[in-house]
């Protein structure tokens, strides 16, 4: 499938790598190419710099999100939640019509520091903006309870039988979504039902990083047991 993949952090890293892996086409959208070419830091999180790992990885091209998008058959949303309305919208509207939107991103707030508080919650969530701004995308929200290393490669824990939930409108849209992670080797993807109840799923935020904090590694997952 052809890709485009929002987001140079590690979460688009880590997608874009493992959908190389599976053969797919992708390309990693970004602000301005030329500047993120430029890139020399490490980031706030000890990632590489983006052309070190953009030469890693040749076989992912790098595109502005509206070119990234324009050719792509599906979306995936891994940029900052604050940013990402104005980002798919620099992607375009037209760009997203009729495609799967897999939206990754956390509405988080850290203007006042550690830990970041939710910029929507309890009766709206950043994937119900997301769908009612490109009403005609398909929206599904998934992955974002996860470490972006689980995210794409579930088997790396000893039990790797954890879950993943998908939320969205559109039926066949979170079929596609179910089958790229089982791609991955998610083995328990639950479909919570439609966009609002990303709700649910962004506000176990809070919880995810209290438990980063106690545990001091973000290479956990949740388990629904039943
Ligand atoms: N890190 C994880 O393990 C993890 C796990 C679950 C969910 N998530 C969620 O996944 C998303 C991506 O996380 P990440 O850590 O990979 O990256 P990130 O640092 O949250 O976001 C990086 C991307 O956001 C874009 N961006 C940032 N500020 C912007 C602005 N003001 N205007 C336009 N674009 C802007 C950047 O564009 P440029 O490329 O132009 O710089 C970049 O592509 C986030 O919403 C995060 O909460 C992360």
């Amino acid at each position: 499938m052809r890709i485009a993949v929002l987001g140079t952090g590690m979460v688009g890293r880590a997608f874009a790598a493992r959908l190389v892996g599976l053969g797919h086409e992708v390309t990693i959208g970004t602000r301005d190419v030329a500047a993120t070419m430029a890139r020399a830091e490490t980031d706030a999180m000890g990632n590489s710099p983006f052309p070190q790992w953009a030469a890693e990885h040749p076989a992912v091209t790098l595109a502005t999100f509206a070119d990234a998008a324009a050719p792509a058959e599906l979306v995936v949303n891994a940029t900052a939640g604050s940013a990402t309305i104005a980002v798919l919208e620099a992607a375009g509207a037209a760009n997203l019509a009729g495609k799967v939107v897999l939206d990754i991103a956390n509405p988080l707030d850290y203007s006042a520091g550690m830990p970041p508080t939710l910029l929507v919650k309890d009766t709206d969530s950043l994937g119900e903006q997301i769908q009612r701004t490109f009403h005609d995308a398909r929206v599904v929200k998934a992955l974002n309870t996860m470490n972006a290393y689980l995210m794409v490669e579930p088997r790396q824990l000893a039990d790797a039988d954890f879950s993943a939930f998908v939320s969205g409108n559109d039926p066949d849209a979170k079929k596609t979504v179910t089958a790229l992670l089982e791609s991955f080797g998610h083995t328990d993807v639950i479909d919570l039902g439609d966009i609002s109840t990303a709700r649910g799923t962004e506000m176990i935020l809070p919880i995810w990083i209290r438990l980063w904090g106690a545990l001091g590694t973000p290479m956990f997952n949740f388990k629904i047991v039943r």
